[in-house]
């Protein structure tokens, strides 16, 4: 599908977000192990999620969906034997987590997915899997994955190489049903939705401070209770909403019921170092996570004359918002540098190099770098850009056509449901 979006004088409205894709993953996936049934309310609607509950289907776990509610009885004696190949779509969360909680029942699977997916590393997963005792055959590290069931698995204690949440909770599920303890050390923190979300459902994680990082343990053995819970709004989501009302002076959006877990929400950090006016009501804990409404208005240009870098530590935190925040960081006084985000490479696309091939077909100055980018502030022309199939780029330059002379045609737009199947009418609802 192709998208035409034109230059727009401002944003308007009060809309809400699905709900969050890595909360509504981990909810189904708890649920389905979990003793009883789980209500989980505003599931997220995206294609992501939808591959989870897919495969969740395949191994006999009972599912009924009407709307965003998802109610699940969970199957925590076991699963029935997949009689094929799950297919996890475009979700790299469903295989890494999936992979870890089949390979902790010991279940025989083979994991597989689309082009993007069977290109990206699952190394990072196979490595500690194999380390606990999981047998597990790939081609060079890369999906398709055929898990050898039958295994039972030891706990283990690894740090993790890469900052990367899906990798620390694939380990987490794993070691559910591992002998003795699993323990996972990250040296920078990334997103904990699970570690929250297996309190939830009743199981003892122990969390410690490990030099700056953290310790994060659970035993073999631990039982699951059926829980009521509501998915926050994703807020990955909702910024490109915040972005695009900080870049169209006049703008005021309000948004909902976001989810503002403090490993996630590094994003509005940055929306006001750059002169937004943002401000958080009706704070609430829901589904064990804080949630809030968000009104963001803007008067003028975003403005960081002294320039902004996202690195190091930070990046974890702003992982999913860099290509919208490459947008804004064009369309600012001052810029915007990325470093150390090497990751970006392995996401569902390249997402260094879509962003600075597609913000220089819009008439960008940006700089490419193995680990990032640095952008101008630049006059950004209408153009013809692509998604490269990556939902995240889809909408970030749906973003930057708002801002742009002319008219923008994004190639391959429909990729946008793999996280937000909406997105195009919700920001035409809001659009002056
Ligand atoms: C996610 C973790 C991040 C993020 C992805 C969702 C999760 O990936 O980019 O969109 O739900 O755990 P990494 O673990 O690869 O950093």
């Amino acid at each position: 599908m192709q998208k035409m979006i034109g230059k727009a004088k401002r944003l308007e409205g009060s809309i809400t977000v699905p709900g969050d894709k890595s909360i509504s993953h981990r909810a189904g996936m708890l649920a389905a192990i979990a003793l009883g049934t789980t209500r989980i309310r505003n599931f997220s609607a995206s294609e992501d999620c939808g591959s989870t509950l897919e495969c969740l289907a395949a191994l006999g776990v009972d599912i009924t969906r009407s709307g965003s509610d998802v109610v699940i009885t969970g199957r925590p004696d076991g699963f029935d034997a997949p009689a094929a190949e799950f297919d996890c779509g475009n979700s790299g969360t469903t295989m890494r987590l999936m992979a870890g909680l089949l390979a902790g029942l010991g279940i025989e699977a083979t994991l597989t997915g689309d082009a993007s997916l069977r290109s990206r590393p699952m190394g990072r997963i196979i490595g500690p899997l194999k380390k606990m005792g999981a047998l597990i055959e790939s081609s060079e590290g890369k999906a398709p994955l055929r898990l050898v069931g039958g295994r039972k698995l030891d706990g283990t204690e690894y740090e993790l190489p890469v900052a990367s949440a899906q990798v620390k909770s694939c380990l987490l599920l794993a070691g559910l049903n591992a002998e003795g303890s699993t323990t996972v050390i990250e040296r920078t923190p990334t997103r904990d939705h699970t570690e929250r979300m297996l309190r939830g459902f009743g199981v003892d994680v122990e969390i410690s401070d490990h030099d700056g990082g953290r310790r994060i343990s659970v035993r073999g053995g631990s039982r699951l209770k059926a829980v009521d819970l509501t998915v926050p709004g994703d807020v990955s989501s909702a910024a490109f909403f915040l972005a695009a009302a900080a870049i169209l002076p006049g703008s005021d959006v309000i948004i909902r019921d976001v989810g503002l877990n403090p490993t996630r929400s590094a994003i509005l950090d940055v929306l006001k170092a750059y002169g937004g006016d943002l401000q958080i009501t009706n704070e609430r804990i829901s589904g064990g996570e804080p949630i809030g409404d968000i009104r963001v208005r803007s008067e003028g240009v975003p403005a960081r004359p002294d320039g902004y870098i996202v690195s190091g530590e930070m990046v974890a935190n702003l992982i999913d918002e860099l290509p919208i925040l490459a947008v804004l960081g064009a369309l600012s006084d001052g810029g915007l540098e990325v470093r150390d985000a090497g990751e970006l490479r392995v996401k569902e696309s390249d997402r260094i190099a879509s962003i600075v091939t597609n913000l220089r077909a819009m008439g960008a100055d940006i700089e490419e770098f193995e680990d990032g980018f640095r952008v101008e502030e630049s006059e950004l022309k209408g153009g013809r850009v692509d998604s490269f199939g990556d939902h995240r780029i889809a909408m970030a330059f749906a973003v930057a056509a708002l801002a742009a002379e002319g008219e923008t045609t994004i190639e391959n737009a429909e990729c946008a449901a793999v996280s937000f199947p909406d997105f195009f009418s919700v920001l035409a609802s809001i659009t002056g």
